[in-house]
């Protein structure tokens, strides 16, 4: 039975006075033993404050990036032990955001899902096609290829999630057809039983893209979606904690 996950990708938005009035929203929302699994992603210098506010409750704590390296002369760069000393459980692994903006690609997001998964916190591989490669028939060749990459070097799943996020629907509004998401999840799916025997199935995938409460309940309720990765959405509490109880299930 896959618990669903429901993830907040506050992006880099919000200040620690913001977060702070946030989460304290957030807990007096959730109730202590939630049906769906919650977790919150805020940028670096926010999460010492965040794993505070979330300390002793069900809501985990997430983070947006890491650098492969344990250590070492990167400036700029974040370690899976920085995060790991913090509480943090959730690292997304190459968002659309990052391999777009800042070039990150199948052969260095392989490294991060190896050195997150090796430190024992959960990966969350993102992977999804743009409007070019969808219109050209390519979506299913170019998120295989993101997972074969992307999971290169682990041999076991583990605690790993998968976020199907399509790159022509995050941020515009305009999200997925239910049915073309489901589709994806389920080839998604076949393809981790395949690599990683019958532990692939246990996998949670995730759509991410344009998810608001008015649509959370189309993709929550497909058989092969285990849960959100929400943008926009999730930077009011409210909408974050509607989205959570159409994941219920
Ligand atoms: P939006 O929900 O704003 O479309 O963003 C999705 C996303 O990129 C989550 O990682």
């Amino acid at each position: 039975m896959r618990v669903p996950l429901v993830a907040a990708n506050w992006k880099m938005h919000k200040t620690a006075r913001e977060a702070r009035a946030y989460l304290e929203r957030l807990l007096a929302l959730v109730p202590r033993e939630p049906k769906v699994e919650l977790a919150v992603l805020p940028s670096f210098p926010l999460l010492p404050e965040a794993a505070r506010a979330l300390r002793g409750s069900p809501v985990r704590l997430g983070a947006q990036n890491v650098h492969p390296e344990p250590a070492g002369a990167y400036t700029g760069e974040v370690s899976v032990s920085q995060l790991a000393e913090l509480g943090v459980r959730y690292v997304l692994c190459g968002h659309s955001e990052r391999r777009k903006l800042f070039g990150e690609d199948d052969g260095f997001i392989g490294r991060k899902v190896r050195a997150v998964a090796g430190a024992g916190l959960a990966p969350v591989l993102c992977v999804g096609e743009t409007l070019e490669e969808r219109k050209a028939g390519r979506a299913w060749e170019v998120v295989a290829r993101q997972l074969a990459g992307g999971l290169a070097h682990l041999d076991e799943p583990g605690a790993l999630v998968v976020a199907y996020e399509p790159v022509w629907a995050i941020g515009t509004g305009v999200p997925a057809h239910p049915a073309d998401a489901q589709e994806m999840a389920a080839r998604i799916r076949a393809w981790l039983r395949e690599r990683f025997g019958p532990p692939g199935e246990a996998v949670r995938i995730q759509y991410g893209g344009s998810v608001k409460p008015e649509n959370a309940r189309e993709f929550l309720r497909l058989p092969d979606l285990d849960g959100a990765l929400v943008g926009g959405a999730s930077l009011d509490p409210d909408a974050f904690w509607a989205i959570a109880q159409a994941a219920e299930r």
